[in-house]
């Protein structure tokens, strides 16, 4: 019986996303301290090249990032949404403090755990920077920033975290993160774009299984956080590109017929053989889909950075 004990939103979620008709687990909860130590696998793997490319981006064009972010030398917020473990972003933060200008960074992120690592990593790299560290997930930070009133907003979403949206949810979200927008704000992008669709799939389903053990430690997670049984071998990671949508898909296959406990939601669910879970989509664009995009949410670009390869792209947009 559920009785007094308050459910933790992991749970909430989960029982909703499970009882769907196709069932489904939000994305965000496979970041736990477990999860962000196999993300940071996964960004170092060959076969992972979007970490790679947003960072040769900006190891290559930062001084053009940088006049695009702050032409005039102004000081300004930089407002990073879901920063993760910083690794990409430092070379920016380095650079802009080497160029002499005052701003403030707030790296947002749904994992205490991984802000914490970041807050070390910069005290210790970077210790003349201002960092606030806000623990909390995009839709929070959208209603928080509108308290960001005061100097030039410079907000960046990058990591291909765009592409983690359905694109309804996602016009969405910037049209919402556009009324916040004044004159000279800036929104940086990072962007994985459709490419020979191999490649794409490959990123997503590594022959060593580091992906995989990605996906399955979110049933972990509610064995640990939910007291579920789930048979972590009656499960297997299951990932597809499709082209026309350009949406790589991450599902758990049930290999089963197999009824799950989740104990503390005194919950059961019963799963077909060949039954999923879709847990992850990771949208990819082209240029000009991106384009239309911006021109739909209010924005213009002002400027594309790519890697040497075309495979990624950095966009800037702002408003009129
Ligand atoms: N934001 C990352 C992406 O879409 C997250 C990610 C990488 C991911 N590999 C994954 C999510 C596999 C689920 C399954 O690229």
């Amino acid at each position: 019986m559920i009785t007094t004990t308050q459910l933790s939103q992991f749970a909430i979620d989960t029982m909703e996303g499970l009882r769907k008709p196709q069932k489904t687990m939000m994305s965000k909860y496979f970041y736990d301290a477990k999860g962000d130590g196999i993300f940071q696998q996964i960004m170092a793997m060959p076969e992972y090249y979007l970490t790679r490319s947003e960072m040769e981006i900006f190891q290559h064009q930062k001084d053009e990032i940088f006049s695009q972010v702050c032409p005039k030398g102004l000081p300004f917020n930089l407002i990073e949404l879901g920063a993760g473990d910083g690794s990409k972003t430092k070379v920016l933060l380095k650079h802009f403090l080497k160029m002499g200008i005052d701003f403030t960074y707030y790296p947002v992120d749904i994992s205490q755990n991984i802000l914490k690592e970041l807050v070390a990593m910069l005290k210790e790299e970077i210790p003349e920077l201002d960092v606030r560290p806000l623990h909390m997930d995009y839709f929070e930070a959208l209603k928080h920033m509108e308290q960001f009133t005061g100097r030039k907003n410079v907000t960046m979403f990058l990591g291909s975290n765009i592409g983690n949206f359905s694109e309804e949810r996602l016009e969405e979200f910037l049209i919402k993160l556009q009324g916040y927008f004044k004159p000279n704000d800036k929104l940086l992008l990072g962007v994985d774009l459709k490419k020979d669709p191999d490649i794409i799939l490959n990123a997503y389903n590594d022959k060593p299984g580091i992906t995989a053990s990605f996906n399955m430690n979110l049933l972990d997670r509610m064995n640990n956080e939910l007291g579920a049984d789930f048979d972590l071998h009656g499960f297997k990671h299951y990932a597809m590109y499709e082209p026309v949508t350009g949406e790589a898909r991450s599902y758990l296959v049930s290999l089963k017929e197999q009824v799950v406990r989740l104990d503390e939601l005194d919950f059961e669910v019963a799963f077909e053989t060949g039954e999923c879970i879709h847990t992850e989509i990771s949208k990819k664009y082209s240029v000009s889909r991106l384009k239309e995009l911006s021109e739909k949410c209010g924005f213009v670009t002002s400027k594309n950075f790519y890697d040497t390869k075309d495979y990624y792209v950095n966009t800037m947009w702002e408003v009129l």
